[in-house]
């Protein structure tokens, strides 16, 4: 099977920022006690923008920072559990905004805030077998219209966002590699469908959520590691779904990961669930702080429950 690279991100977030003052003022609770339970300062809501718009931009920037060309791409999978529309995907939205091919598979993946990672690898998939050997994967999410605003604990945490990635695929490439698992829960994090009866909104036991994070995430990145061979200090930098601060913070103390090796945002966007992992690796992108030749040990997860880790590279 062929190897895929990344080319070039791109990501974008609301003009509307929302603060835990702002919070404060809707539900009972306080900056303090946002900032120091959870590391969120900000998030950024859908006001003017949709799902699709986030998308669409994200999705531009990273093929204009790949120099690869819309009719050049032979997949483009959105991951994403809050689209615009059930039908169409919002794939086939983006495939008719940004004039891709027609003769390609375009479509939605729900892995919840694991979803950018299992669309890595499905692209990777696909694009081993397709006679064009560029991808386009975008994590976009407005979750800020699914957030039960009588609900302070889970209020708090959210925000709307898109990041995207051009990949490419080649035979002499190494494989992600990624490591992937699910295990049915409704209990723990839920966002009930159309026929439930209930309204579509997030509920979750974040007690129960924190604890299979802080047990996952290690075991997921040691899993990688293992399946790439190497060490710590094999890898560039470290991209961790941004959930809560503190769980990364968890983290990379059992790993010793040092501070120039990984990056927070969750201080600005809060979580944006499929989007989290994109947004950061466009953010570092555009920053300088990774590039051609980087390898990046990605984390993500999230309601399913689903968990995954891959080896990212960029061209
Ligand atoms: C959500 C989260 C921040 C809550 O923190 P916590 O320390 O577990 O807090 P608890 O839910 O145990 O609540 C502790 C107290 O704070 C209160 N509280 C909850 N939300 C609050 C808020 N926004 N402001 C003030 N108080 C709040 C609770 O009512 C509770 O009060 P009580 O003891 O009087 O009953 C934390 O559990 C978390 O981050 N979990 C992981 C979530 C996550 O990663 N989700 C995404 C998965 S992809």
């Amino acid at each position: 099977m062929n190897g895929i690279k990344i080319r070039g991100t791109g990501h974008c977030v609301p003009e509307h920022v929302v603060t835990n003052d702002d919070l404060a003022k809707i539900v009972d609770t306080s900056d303090e006690w946002i900032a120091s339970r959870t590391g969120i300062r900000r998030r950024h809501h859908c006001t003017t923008e949709n799902h699709t718009s986030l998308c669409v931009s994200a999705a531009r920037t990273a093929l204009e920072r790949s120099g690869v060309a819309p009719e050049d791409i032979g997949a483009c999978i959105v991951a994403t559990l809050s689209a615009d529309t059930a039908v169409p995907a919002s794939a086939c939205l983006l495939q008719r905004e940004l004039g891709l091919p027609t003769d390609i598979p375009c479509f939605d993946l729900n892995a919840a805030c694991t979803g950018f990672l299992f669309a890595l690898h499905t692209i990777e998939c696909l694009l081993s077998v397709s006679p064009r050997k560029f991808g386009l994967v975008v994590g976009g999410e407005y979750l800020s219209r699914l957030i039960n605003w009588e609900d302070r604990g889970t209020c708090i945490l959210f925000g709307d966002g898109a990041g995207a990635a051009v990949v490419e695929s080649r035979a002499e490439w190494p494989s992600i590699g990624a490591v992937m698992g699910t295990q049915g829960d409704d209990q723990l994090l839920n966002v009930p469908g159309l026929e439930s009866g209930r309204r579509s909104l997030i509920s979750m036991d974040g007690t129960k959520v924190f604890k299979f994070a802080v047990e996952t995430v290690p075991a997921c990145m040691d899993a990688v590691l293992r399946r790439h061979n190497c060490t710590v200090d094999d890898v560039d930098f470290f991209v961790f779904h941004q959930a809560n601060a503190r769980i990364i913070d968890l983290v990379v103390r059992k790993h010793r990961i040092p501070p120039e090796k990984y990056y927070k945002n969750v201080d600005e966007y809060g979580n944006t669930s499929a989007a989290s992992i994109p947004l950061v690796l466009s953010e570092l992108q555009e920053r300088g702080r990774i590039g051609s030749g980087s390898r990046i040990l990605a984390v993500g997860f999230g309601g399913g429950l689903t968990w995954g880790g891959a080896m990212i590279e960029f061209a």
